[in-house]
C-alpha cells in the first residue's frame, strides 16, 4: 500500500514555476514538491537562450511591452504583458540573489544582454548557451537545503482530488489533494493539500519532433481538465525554428541567441531565404520563421536548412554557445567552421489552464504557473525568453495569494485510498508504444505548422478512437508511468485540436490553408470541461 502525506501546499513540478514557488511560500508553509524523474527532468533545465527583462537604460518597460504584444500577433492580454514585463526587472534580481551565474561583461555585475527573434532591444539575461541548467541548479541547491520544503522525485501525479469527487456536490468545490504513483515502487500514495499547484510544464510530447525532454507530456494540463477547469488557446503550439538535424542528435535545440548574434539562415546551395518572407529576416518572431523553413523544405523537397554562424570569430562562439559548441563537435559539425543542419519542432504550449494574474485557476486552491498555464501573455505566438520570465513572476504571485489564504483554510479532508481491486498486470504494453507513437505522428502530420479543416477533422477522428482504446485499458490494468502520460497526451492532443477546429483565421502559431487570413476582432479559443 502506498504512503499517506499531509502538507499545506503541493507543488507539482521542479522547473523554474515550481521551484521558486517552493522558494517564495517556504517561510511560511509546508511543502512538497514532486517532480516525475530526478529534479532537473524538466524543460527549464534544458533552457539556452535566457531570461527577458528590461536590464539596459536604453531600454524600456514600454518597449519589452510592445514587443510581446506584436509578437503575439494581436492575441496577448495587454494587462498580463504589463504585469510580466513590470516584474521583469524584480524577479532577475531574485534570482542573481539566489546565486545563478548569469554571463557577464567588462566587469562584475555587468551582466551580457543578448538578443533573439522579436526584441527590439538585447534584453536575454542569460549564463552562456546554458540557462536552464544554471537556474536549475541553483534553484535545486536551494530548496535541498531548505527545511520547510520536501522532495519527492520519481512521483507521478495522477489524478487531482477534489471536494466534488469525495462528496459527489459541486457546491463550494475546493481541491484537497492528489493520488501519486511512486515510480520506483508502483504504489499510489495520496498526498492531502490545502493547496495544490500546477507547475507541470508543456506538452510538446505530443508532436513527433520536438525539442523537449520526455516529461513533458500535458499531465497538468489534463488533470486540470479533468476536475472542471477551463482549457484555452490550445492550438498555439509554438513550433522553434532551429532544432538540430542530425539521426543522433533529435531534442537538441540550436538556440536563438545564434540567430541574434548574427547567424544566418542559409539553403543547402547557401542561399539565404528569410528576407523574402520579413523584412527582419533571422530576427523575426519565430511563428514567422518557422513557417519560412517549412515552406522552403516542402517546395525544395529538402530535408533541412542550415543555420550558419562562422563568419564570426571561433572565440566568440566557444564562449556565448559552448553547449550548443560541443554537442555539433560531437556529431562531427565544428560551427565555427559548419553551418548547423537545422529543422523546426515543436516547442512550447502557449495555451493551457486558464488563471489570473495570481495563477488561480477556477478550481479554489487549485493554482497553474509556468507553461501549463494560460494567463494571456503570449497571444498567438510566444516571444523568446518571455517563458522563463512568466514562470519567475507568476510563481511569485501565486506564492503571495497562497500565503495570503493559508491561515484561514481548513485543513483537508480524508481521501481514501487508490482503490486497484478493479485491475490486472497488463499482458499487452505494445497497445501503449503503438498508441504513443500513432498520437505523435498524426499530430505532426495532421496537426502541424501548416493546418487544414481536413487535416483537423482527420486528427480529431483517431484521437477519439485512441481515446475509447486508452480509457478502456486504463480501466482494466494497472497503471504505469508511460500509461498515465499517454492518456494526459491524448486528451491535450484533444484539446489542440478542438481550439484549433474553432479558429477560422490564421494567426500567429495557427496557419490554416482553408483561412490565411486574420478575422477581427481577434478573440481567444476558450473550452470548458463537461464534468
Ligand atoms: P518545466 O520546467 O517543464 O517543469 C515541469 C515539471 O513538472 C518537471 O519537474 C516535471 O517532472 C514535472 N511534472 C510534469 N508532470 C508531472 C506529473 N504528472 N507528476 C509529477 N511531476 C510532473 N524559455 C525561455 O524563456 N528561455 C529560454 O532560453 C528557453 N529555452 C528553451 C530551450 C529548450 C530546449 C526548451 C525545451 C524550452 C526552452 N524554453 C525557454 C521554454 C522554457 O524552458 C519552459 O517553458 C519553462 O522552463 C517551463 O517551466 P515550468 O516550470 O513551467 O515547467
Ligand atoms: C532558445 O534559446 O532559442 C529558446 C528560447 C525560448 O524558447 O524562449
Amino acid at each position: 500500500m502506498g504512503s499517506i502525506y499531509r502538507h499545506d501546499v503541493l507543488v507539482i513540478g521542479s522547473g523554474a514555476a515550481g521551484l521558486s514557488l517552493a522558494l517564495k511560500l517556504a517561510p511560511s508553509a509546508r511543502i512538497a514538491v514532486l517532480s516525475k524523474g530526478s529534479l532537473t527532468a524538466a524543460n527549464t533545465f534544458y533552457a539556452q537562450g535566457g531570461v527577458a527583462a528590461v536590464m539596459d537604460e536604453g531600454d524600456s518597460l514600454d518597449a519589452h511591452v510592445i514587443d510581446t504584444l506584436t509578437a503575439g500577433a494581436g492575441l496577448c492580454h495587454e494587462d498580463a504583458v504589463r504585469f510580466t514585463v513590470e516584474n521583469g526587472p524584480q524577479a532577475i534580481h531574485w534570482l542573481i540573489e539566489q546565486g545563478v551565474a548569469f554571463t557577464t561583461q567588462d566587469g562584475e555585475a555587468n551582466y551580457h544582454l543578448t538578443k533573439e527573434g522579436g526584441h527590439s532591444h538585447r534584453r536575454v539575461i542569460h549564463a552562456a548557451d546554458s540557462t536552464g541548467l544554471a537556474i536549475s541548479n541553483t534553484l535545486i541547491d536551494r530548496v535541498k537545503s531548505n527545511a520547510n520544503i520536501e522532495l519527492f522525485e520519481n512521483r507521478v501525479a495522477v489524478d487531482l482530488v477534489t471536494s466534488a469527487k469525495l462528496t459527489g456536490s459541486q457546491k463550494n468545490d475546493r481541491v484537497v489533494g492528489a493520488y501519486v504513483l511512486d515510480n520506483l515502487t508502483d504504489k499510489i500514495d495520496v498526498f492531502h493539500a490545502k493547496f495544490v499547484v500546477l507547475a507541470t510544464g508543456g506538452a510538446s510530447k505530443a508532436y513527433l519532433y520536438t525539442s523537449n525532454p520526455d516529461v513533458a507530456t500535458g499531465d497538468g494540463l489534463a488533470m486540470a481538465w479533468r476536475v472542471g477547469c477551463r482549457a484555452a488557446n490550445m492550438e498555439f503550439n509554438q513550433f522553434h525554428p532551429t532544432c538540430l538535424y542530425h539521426t543522433q542528435g533529435s531534442s537538441f535545440l540550436i538556440t536563438e541567441a545564434i540567430r541574434g548574434e548574427g547567424g544566418k539562415l542559409q539553403l543547402p546551395n547557401g542561399e539565404s531565404f528569410i528576407e523574402k518572407f520579413d523584412e527582419r529576416a533571422e530576427l523575426a518572431p519565430r511563428d514567422i520563421v518557422a513557417r519560412a523553413i517549412d515552406h522552403e523544405m516542402k517546395r525544395l523537397g529538402i530535408d533541412c536548412v542550415y543555420l550558419d554562424i562562422s563568419h564570426k570569430p571561433a572565440d566568440f562562439i566557444r564562449n556565448h554557445f559552448p553547449t550548443v559548441y560541443e554537442r555539433c563537435l560531437g556529431l562531427g559539425i565544428d560551427i565555427t567552421k559548419d553551418p548547423i543542419p537545422v529543422v523546426p519542432a515543436a516547442h512550447y504550449t502557449c495555451g493551457g489552464i486558464v488563471t489570473d494574474l495570481h495563477g488561480q485557476t477556477d478550481i479554489a486552491g487549485l493554482y497553474a504557473i509556468g507553461e501549463t498555464a494560460f494567463t494571456g501573455l503570449h497571444g498567438a505566438n510566444r516571444m523568446a525568453s518571455n517563458s522563463l520570465l512568466e514562470c519567475f513572476v507568476f510563481g511569485f504571485a501565486a506564492a503571495k495569494q497562497i500565503n495570503d489564504e493559508l491561515g484561514s483554510i481548513n485543513e483537508p479532508p480524508e481521501i481514501p485510498r487508490w482503490d486497484e481491486s478493479q485491475v490486472t498486470d497488463s499482458d499487452e504494453d505494445v497497445v501503449i508504444s503503438h498508441n504513443w507513437d500513432e498520437l505523435r505522428r498524426l499530430m505532426w502530420d495532421y496537426v502541424g505548422i501548416v493546418r487544414t479543416d481536413k487535416r483537423l477533422q482527420r486528427a480529431r477522428n483517431r484521437i477519439e478512437l485512441l481515446q475509447q482504446e486508452i480509457l478502456e485499458y486504463y480501466s482494466n490494468y494497472k497503471i504505469s508511468n508511460d500509461l498515465l502520460e499517454l492518456r494526459n497526451l491524448v486528451q491535450v492532443s484533444e484539446l489542440i485540436v478542438r481550439c484549433a477546429q474553432l479558429r477560422k483565421e490564421s494567426r500567429g502559431l495557427h496557419y490554416t490553408l482553408d483561412y490565411p487570413s486574420k478575422v477581427e476582432p481577434s478573440r481567444d479559443s476558450i473550452i470548458y470541461p463537461d464534468v
